[in-house]
C-alpha cells in the first residue's frame, strides 16, 4: 500500500504506528464526528469537511485505508481487469485519494483527481508521491498526477479518455437532499461514461447502508436500462433483483477483517463495530449496440432448474427446521439455496463453507417451496470463484 504520512492530529509514533493516548482521543473524537456527519444523521454531507484538517486527518487515519480496501476489493471481483493494469484514471470526489492510490499501486500512469475541497487534493498529492514505490520495476517512476479543485454538481468533469474511473463515497454526496438528485447523479455517471475508452470502465462504491446502497443500486438500473453493461459484481445484466425485493433489502459485500494501529484503536474511542469491511459497488461499461439487457431468461421461481450461475448474496442463516440457507441472485432472481446443517453429502460438497460474494454454479437443484432451491443429493455445486479475501 502507497505509504501514508504522519499528518493529521497526531503523528504516529514511527517504530509501531501506535498514537498517544491524548492523540487517539483527538484523533477518535474527530473521527466519531465524522462518522456521523457522514452515515449518522449526515449533517456534514455537502459541506467542506475535508477542509478542516482535524477531519480531514481522522479521515486519512481511518476511512482512507478502508476505502483503499473497498476499491481494491471491488476491482478484484472485475473479470475484465485480470492481469490488466488501467493505465488513465480518473478519480471523482477523490478526497485525500485513497481510490487512485489503489490504482497507483496497481500500476496507472496518469491519475487525475477532482474534489471540492483544495486540502484534500494536496494531501492526495503527497500520499500519491510515494506512489509507484512498490511496484515491481525498480527504479519505475511513479505515476503523472493532476489534481482539479471543482464542484462536481456544477462543473463538467476534465475531458479525457480514462481507462478507468472511479467515483467511492462521492455519489451520496452530490445533490443530497434534492428532488432531482437521482437524475442529476445518473447524468453525471453518464457523463463518466462518455469519457470511458473502448473497454473503460466505471467503478462505484458506496456505503453499505440502507439508503446508500439502494439508491446506488437504482444508478446502476438506470445505467442498465441507458443500454450500458453492468461488469460487477452481478452474475448477469438484468435489472436488480434485491431493489425490487422491497424497500429492506439491498446488496452489499461484507468481509472479514481486522484493523491495523492506529485504525483499531480509534475504531474503539468512537464507538465503531469493525470487525468487517462492508461496501455497496457496481462496475459499468459503456453502451454496447450489440448488447441486450437480459430479460429475466433463467429458470425462475417455481420452474424446473438445470444449470443456474449465480452469487451468493448473504451470510449463511440457521432456520429453526435446521436448514442452512444462503440467499443466491441469480437469473435476475433471488432464491434462497439450502441444506439441512447434518447433510453429509452437502458438507462434501463445500455448501457449508459458501461465503457471500462467492460465485457458484449449480445442476440440478432441488425445488422447494415458493421457488426456493435445496441441495439434493444429486445436485452438484462448484464455486467458480471465491469471494476475496483482504
Ligand atoms: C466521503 S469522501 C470520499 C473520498 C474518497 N473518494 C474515498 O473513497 O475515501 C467524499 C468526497 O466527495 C467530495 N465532494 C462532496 N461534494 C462535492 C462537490 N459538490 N464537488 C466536489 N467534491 C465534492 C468531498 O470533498 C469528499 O472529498
Amino acid at each position: 500500500m502507497t505509504g501514508l504520512p504522519p499528518v493529521g492530529p497526531g503523528a504516529p509514533d514511527g517504530a509501531s504506528g501506535r498514537l498517544q493516548a491524548r492523540e487517539i482521543d483527538l484523533a477518535g473524537g474527530a473521527l466519531l464526528e465524522l462518522q456521523r456527519g457522514l452515515t449518522g444523521e449526515r449533517g456534514l454531507v455537502g459541506a467542506s469537511y475535508m477542509e478542516r484538517q482535524d477531519l480531514l486527518g481522522a479521515y486519512l487515519l481511518y476511512y482512507w485505508p478502508v476505502s483503499y480496501l473497498q476499491v481494491s476489493l471491488a476491482l478484484a471481483q472485475i473479470p475484465s481487469l485480470r492481469g490488466k493494469a488501467p493505465r488513465r484514471i480518473l478519480d471523482i470526489g477523490s478526497g485525500p485519494g485513497p481510490a487512485a492510490a489503489v490504482l497507483a499501486d496497481r500500476g496507472a500512469e496518469e491519475l487525475v483527481l477532482v474534489d471540492g475541497s483544495p486540502r484534500a487534493l494536496e494531501l492526495a498529492l503527497r500520499i500519491l508521491a510515494g506512489a509507484g514505490r512498490s511496484r515491481p520495476a525498480e527504479g519505475a517512476r511513479g505515476p503523472r498526477i493532476e489534481t482539479m479543485a471543482l464542484d462536481l454538481e456544477r462543473d463538467p468533469l476534465p475531458g479525457a479518455e480514462y481507462d478507468l474511473i472511479v467515483i467511492s463515497h462521492c455519489i451520496n454526496e452530490l445533490w443530497k437532499d434534492r428532488s432531482d438528485s437521482d437524475p442529476s447523479r445518473l447524468g453525471l455517471l453518464e457523463a463518466a461514461i462518455g469519457l470511458l475508452s473502448e473497454d473503460g470502465l466505471l467503478l462505484v462504491v458506496e456505503p453499505a447502508l440502507l439508503a446508500t446502497s439502494r439508491r446506488s443500486l437504482a444508478l446502476r438500473n438506470g445505467l442498465l436500462e441507458r443500454g450500458h453493461r453492468i461488469l460487477g459484481p452481478c452474475p448477469g445484466s438484468w435489472p436488480c433483483p434485491a431493489l425490487a425485493a422491497g424497500p429492506e433489502r439491498t446488496c452489499h459485500d461484507e468481509s472479514p477483517w481486522i484493523p491495523d494501529e492506529p485504525m483499531a484503536s480509534l475504531a474503539m474511542r468512537a464507538g465503531l463495530d469493525r470487525r468487517s469491511v462492508k461496501y455497496s459497488w457496481f462496475a459499468a461499461g459503456r453502451q454496447d449496440p450489440a448488447w441486450r439487457m437480459r430479460d429475466r431468461p433463467g429458470p425462475g421461481p417455481g420452474q424446473a432448474t438445470t444449470v443456474l450461475h449465480g452469487r451468493i448474496d448473504s451470510d449463511p442463516m440457521l432456520n429453526k427446521a435446521g436448514r442452512l440457507r444462503y440467499i443466491l441472485c441469480h437469473d435476475g432472481f433471488l432464491s434462497t439455496l439450502s441444506a439441512h446443517k447434518d447433510d453429509k453429502s452437502a458438507r462434501d460438497k463445500g455448501f457449508f463453507e459458501l461465503r457471500r460474494g462467492d460465485l457458484v454454479s449449480i445442476e440440478g437443484a432441488e425445488l422447494r417451496a415458493q421457488g426456493n432451491l435445496g441441495l439434493g443429493p444429486g445436485t452438484s455445486l462448484a464455486v467458480i470463484e471465491l469471494s476475496p479475501e483482504p
